[in-house]
């Protein structure tokens, strides 16, 4: 009966046993369909349940699900990615020499260390910053800190955020907190010291590469690097600095000395040019040493950025380096993103960021240093310096008794004979007034 009824003008063309198969398929296949319809039902179901459990059960999750949910119902399936699929043309953020014309993204990171002291001053720098703010992205690294320094980073960027003045928040902001079990140096031998300088630059590098991971966005076009600790330094610095259009560049980093330490002195020596002698020193040494720069130990006779400033110099000139400090980094992001890293180990050996020149170099990207621009870091007086400042302290207090007492007697003597000179000659100011004048400001004749 169905046979007939399905067949249409052309069923005599089918063979006979084709056109048995079909109809004979057909009635079976309806209790399958059915079965099949309402497997589908029920999963739905349970689908809808369970979603609605996750909904209820992690809040959290609800801003997530929702706006995909309310999009799929009013949208074509397309739009239902744009909620967790993102896209990004890296070609858009290569770095520019003027970008914050072009809106390119700065990361700029500071690895924090005990450093309470140093964040006011720290802020103090980020609020002068030229550069526009909300396209700088800030992220730190507290890491071994036994103050308060979290706490205080913490209320402090609130603060700076919060700010009445809209143009002094800058972008996202992220704080990162892991410690690398650096101790604190206590007071040792100077040889000691050289020898735990190696393994300190190479947890530093750790400390670097973590943050540098854990915040690297692909919107980043340029990374700087900047200590805490910096004193002085031009607030259109990251401008300076990128109008160079270089892939890596530092400037010259000085700092100020009391009067008896002669005023200045050249700070940062991890910025150099390699030099024969250091290329036949490093061959001589073991796979795992690393040099260190400014110790007699390692005598590399190597050109140091630091010490060719001149303060009259022109602050465009650039220098090719090879290693570099890490006071004040501006670097492209892409560098980066293309492996260059701070070894933690020996490489050409060299550490940190010494061995981030070292590697940029390596791939071909241009290491360069300005001479000439300076930024200045903070002086912390030594042990020894706080010692000889205590001397001095008490060579002056004794020269000032001393010349008071000086005084008090010339006072006299000058009241003794003044008051002979009057007896004498009447009130006429004679030379007799002259040693007077010699005794210095503090004279009680005037
Ligand atoms: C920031 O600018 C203000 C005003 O010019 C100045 O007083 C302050 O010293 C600057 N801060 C730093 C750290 O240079
Ligand atoms: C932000 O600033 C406003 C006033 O400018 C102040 O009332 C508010 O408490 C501040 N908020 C925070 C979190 O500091």
């Amino acid at each position: 009966m169905n046979r007939h009824y399905a067949s249409p003008k052309g069923t005599a063309a089918y063979p006979r046993g084709s056109s048995a198969f079909l109809n004979g398929f057909q009635p079976r296949s309806q209790p399958a369909l059915r079965r099949r319809r309402q497997l589908f039902q029920r999963l739905i179901l349970l689908g809808g349940v369970s979603l609605l459990l996750v909904i209820f059960i992690f809040p959290s999750w609800r801003a997530a699900i929702l706006p995909a949910l309310s999009l799929g119902l009013f949208h074509p399936a397309a739009d239902l990615h744009l909620q967790t699929v993102r896209y990004y043309d890296l070609s858009e953020v290569q770095g520019t020499e003027r970008g914050w014309e072009r809106g390119e993204r700065v990361l700029m990171l500071t690895p924090l260390r005990d450093a309470s002291s140093h964040l006011p001053m720290f802020f103090s720098h980020l609020r002068n910053l030229t550069y526009p703010h909300n396209l700088i992205d800030l992220a730190f690294l507290v890491s071994d800190s036994r103050d308060d320094t979290l706490n205080m980073l913490t209320e402090m960027l609130q603060e700076l955020q919060n700010d009445s003045d809209p143009k002094m928040a800058f972008g996202e902001i992220s704080v990162i907190q892991k410690d690398f079990g650096q101790k604190v140096q206590q007071d040792v031998e100077s040889r000691h010291t050289f020898q735990a300088q190696a393994n300190r630059r190479k947890l530093m590098a750790q400390a670097r590469n973590w943050l540098l991971s854990a915040t690297l966005r692909p919107t980043h076009s340029w990374v700087y690097w900047r200590d805490a600790d910096v004193e002085t330094a031009p607030f259109t610095i990251l401008e300076d600095l990128m109008r160079h259009n270089k892939d890596v560049i530092v400037p010259n980093v000085w700092r100020p000395l009391p009067d008896w330490l002669g005023g200045e002195q050249p700070y940062d020596l991890n910025s150099w040019q390699e030099s024969e002698t250091a290329l036949a020193l490093a061959d001589t040494l073991d796979e795992d040493a690393v040099i260190v720069e400014g110790y007699a130990e390692y005598a590399t006779w190597r050109p140091h950025l630091a010490y060719l400033r001149d303060p009259y110099g022109d602050p465009d000139m650039e220098m090719e380096l090879d290693g570099i400090g890490g006071v004040s980094i501006l670097a492209k992001a892409k560098v980066f993103r293309s492996g260059v890293h701070f070894p933690a180990f020996s490489f050409e050996k060299h550490a940190e960021t010494e061995g981030f020149g070292k590697m940029a170099k390596r791939m071909k990207y241009s290491v360069i240093g300005l001479p000439h621009y300076v930024i200045w870091h903070l002086y912390e007086p030594s042990l020894d310096d706080l010692r000889h400042m205590e001397e001095m302290k008490q060579e002056q207090e004794a020269l000032e008794r001393e010349e008071k007492e000086r005084q008090l007697a010339a006072q006299k003597e000058g009241q003794m004979k003044s008051q002979n000179v009057a007896a004498a000659k009447g009130s006429d100011e004679g030379p007799a007034a002259q040693p007077l004048k010699d005794a210095g400001k503090g004279s009680s004749n005037k």
